[in-house]
């Protein structure tokens, strides 16, 4: 038998084939399995330089009585507060991070508007680029205005000469742009391939365990914006960062998908302008924007994202169908719970959108994933179908349970306490909570309905017994509707 026998790996999750198939069994991925050849080296080759003494086999074993020292525990501040929190408090020095992101977004000025920020802090970084030469680099650098000693700027893509140019400067932050363009002699597939960024990001990982180094590394996302190559990846590294944002507008959003340092439902808001990206202080008002009068079929929600609150608009649209099956369409919002909650209202509330298509929207592309967002969407439904606005200031908090009731919720303080910021005086809230709140003093100072089901809720919005209006009338209804209309069942 031949010893060096090739096999195949499936480029979306990696796993391994003896021999071709045209599908692979793991992922389901048509067409993703290529040939590679044993690996003929040594798996860890970052053991030929050392910083104490050369022999890097002797672990350190740190007793968890004892105090750890200083060094191991400080974290170090990027100056970019949203970076900070969405890292959980700081760069964690040795950690391994991965930036992802689509092509454009703004991976590489964030990284190097961090080495600014670290360059302040007198901490030394090693900005290398496998896809912009030097000059490129020393533009953008120039644009957003950094110029410092502490910022070493390369442009190199073998991983070899990466590690040695690491090994003479010594820096403390080591940035790889991008994995996917970086390879290994030894390796013969194509750089980009599953076995090159796996056996890239494995060096570059004993690299930072066993120097301290904090290594970033950005990785480009495939088509269906997954993270490129394989799931390996994710599994190696401590931290892995995804930058979003439409190409629509300028807004980017930061998130944690796996953070071994913090939690991952941070999410830092950034816009990019012509001097790079600047952060963003308050994101509910860029996510309400917009916002300025009553309008049919749009509520207010305040989301949690991770510790933070942020205002969002949920928009809804309902209108008759011609369709023999009536379209629902949702972004932002879980499909599955736009089909409850239609159930639900037209169980209690009587809407009748059984022959309506409907459309949900949250504003902004914000995804929610929490179950009280479903009291806004709701309104937001209800609003659209009656044509008639949601009360201005108005913001709505609850689950929906299938019975009709209306649940509590988690973060309800800190959500009550960013509507209050933003200036919004009329609460519709689950029941559950008025013991606990009641008490608040500020609480006192606007109006707060405390709702138990779904149908007390068409009862405060004032649902009518009338026909909902169709466009003709339209002008009719525009007309401001009182807040409250007891014509309760
Ligand atoms: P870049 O960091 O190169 O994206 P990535 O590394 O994720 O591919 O960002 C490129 C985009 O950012 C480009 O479309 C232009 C825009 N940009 C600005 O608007 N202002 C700036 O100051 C910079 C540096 C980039
Ligand atoms: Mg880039």
């Amino acid at each position: 038998m031949a010893k060096n026998k090739s096999f195949y790996v499936c480029q979306q999750c990696g796993s391994q084939r003896s021999r071709w198939e045209g599908r692979c069994n793991d992922c389901g991925a048509w067409n993703s399995l290529v040939e590679e050849q044993p690996l003929q080296i040594s798996h860890r080759p970052t053991r030929s330089w050392t910083t104490s003494g050369g022999n890097t086999t002797t672990s350190e074993v740190v007793n968890l009585g004892q105090d750890m020292p200083e060094t191991q525990l400080a974290r170090c501040k990027t100056e970019l507060f949203e970076l900070d929190r969405v890292l959980g408090g700081g760069l964690v020095p040795g950690s391994f991070v991965l930036v992802g992101g689509d092509p454009g977004i703004g991976k590489s000025t964030l990284l190097l508007q961090m080495c600014g920020g670290l360059a302040l802090k007198n901490k030394s970084t090693l900005y290398v680029s496998a896809e912009e030469s030097v000059q490129q680099i020393g533009m953008r650098a120039k644009r957003l205005n950094i110029q410092s000693q502490w910022i070493q700027v390369t442009s190199e893509s073998s991983l070899s000469k990466i590690l040695q140019i690491t090994a003479n400067l010594k820096p403390e932050i080591l940035i790889v742009d991008s994995i996917q363009t970086v390879y290994i002699d030894e390796v013969s597939s194509a750089p980009g391939s599953v076995a090159q960024v796996r056996e890239c990001a494995a060096q570059l990982m004993t690299l930072a365990k066993g120097h301290n180094i904090t290594v970033f590394i950005i990785g480009h996302v495939t088509k269906e914006g997954n993270l490129a190559g394989p799931r390996v990846l994710e599994h190696m590294v401590d931290t892995v960062l995804s930058f979003e944002g439409d190409g629509h507008n300028q807004y980017r959003l930061l998130r944690a998908l796996k953070n071994r340092f913090g939690a991952t439902n941070e999410l830092g808001v950034f816009e990019m302008v012509s001097q790079g990206l600047k952060e963003v202080e308050n994101p509910s008002a860029i996510f309400l924007e917009a916002r300025s009068e009553e309008r049919m079929g749009a509520a207010v929600f305040p989301a949690m994202e991770g510790s933070r609150p942020i205002m969002c608009e949920i928009q809804a649209l309902t209108s008759t169908s011609y369709l023999a099956m009536p379209r629902r369409t949702s972004l932002g919002v879980d499909l599955n719970r736009v089909h409850m909650l239609c159930a639900v209202l037209d169980k209690y509330l009587n809407l009748e959108l059984s022959r309506e298509d409907i459309f949900v929207n949250v504003v902004g592309g914000l995804k929610l994933s929490e179950p009280c967002s479903d009291l806004t969407v709701a309104a937001a439904l209800w609003s659209s179908k009656f044509f008639r606005p949601i009360p201005q200031g108005a913001v709505f908090i609850g689950e929906i349970g299938l019975t009709g009731e209306i649940r509590p919720t988690i973060f309800m303080e800190e959500r009550i306490k960013e509507c209050l910021k933003l200036g919004f005086h009329t609460l519709y809230l689950p029941i559950g909570h008025q013991k606990q709140l009641e008490k608040h003093e500020a609480l006192k100072e606007i109006r707060v309905h405390w709702l138990k089901n779904i149908t007390e809720l068409g009862r405060v919005l004032g649902q009518g017994t009338q026909k909902p209006p169709s466009t003709h009338i339209a002008k009719q209804a525009q007309k401001k509707l009182p807040e409250k209309n007891d014509s309760s069942s």
